[in-house]
């Protein structure tokens, strides 16, 4: 499986410090918060990875990058930032038909998902986690032992287990992509992708182990420091 590091996006939670860097470049204990989800990829048997991010860093990410083991890196630059979906479209020829594991670069994982890369085959697949803020993610619905519907944001979720920053598609993703109307937002959303495949009923929905969070507001950030100070990194 081809991976691809989704880091572009705008980083306005994490103003000021985003004036100045790029979200992913910023520390998460004593490292650039990118180097976790590169981290994650490998371990899960990923070897040839795509960052996406938007141009203004892209000599920061190289030097920082230049020398990080076990992964061919390659760049592809998003000009707005249109969203999850919008960024993920630029690894079209990129993925050149393969399956791919997409991950958030602010997403923090504590498991690898080598198992879950061997087994996939088609569709796509989500994983999930138990969050005490549920209303901050793409939550998943639940009716009897199965997801019905994932709602992005919603004000009052209808549980507590959000969607985490890691996917697989299958080479049908950029088709699909391509249908989408961007949301009220103005973004194309990663979770219409989600919902379009549980629709056809091709949507794999795993719980993850290990703890997991975002950094992306100054409260994750702070969580993930103290997570990534204590358990050791990878
Ligand atoms: P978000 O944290 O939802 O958005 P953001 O990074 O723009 O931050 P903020 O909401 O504080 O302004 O995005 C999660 C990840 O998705 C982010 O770490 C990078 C990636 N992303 C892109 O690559 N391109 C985009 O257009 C967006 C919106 C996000």
């Amino acid at each position: 499986m081809k991976g691809i590091v989704l880091a572009g996006g705008k980083g306005t939670r994490l103003l000021p410090l985003t004036k100045f860097t790029n979200k992913h470049l910023l520390p998460i204990y004593d490292r650039p918060m990118i180097f976790f989800p590169l981290a994650t990829l490998r371990e899960s048997g990923v070897r040839e990875v795509l960052i996406v991010t938007d141009g203004k860093y892209l000599a920061d990410f190289k030097k920082i990058l230049k020398n990080f083991p076990g992964l061919k890196i390659s760049f592809a630059l998003q000009k707005k930032p249109d969203g999850i979906a919008g960024a993920l479209r630029l690894a079209e020829k990129f993925a050149a038909g393969e399956n791919i594991a997409v991950i958030l670069g602010d997403n923090i994982f504590e498991a690898n998902f080598k198992k879950d890369v061997c087994e996939f085959q088609s569709g796509a697949q989500v994983f999930l986690k138990k969050v005490a803020d549920p209303e901050r993610f793409g939550v998943a619905e639940i009716r009897g032992t199965r997801v019905s519907k994932i709602i992005e944001k919603p004000k009052n979720p209808k549980s507590d287990l959000a969607v985490v920053g890691l996917y697989f598609f299958d080479k049908n993703v950029f088709d699909i992509i391509r249908k989408m109307n961007p949301s009220k937002r103005g973004e194309l959303e990663i979770t219409d992708v989600n919902n379009f495949y549980l629709q056809q009923k091709s949507l794999i929905c795993s719980k993850i182990k290990g703890f997991w969070t975002d950094a992306g507001t100054f409260e994750s950030l702070a969580a993930a420091t103290k997570l990534v100070r204590e358990k050791g990194q990878k």
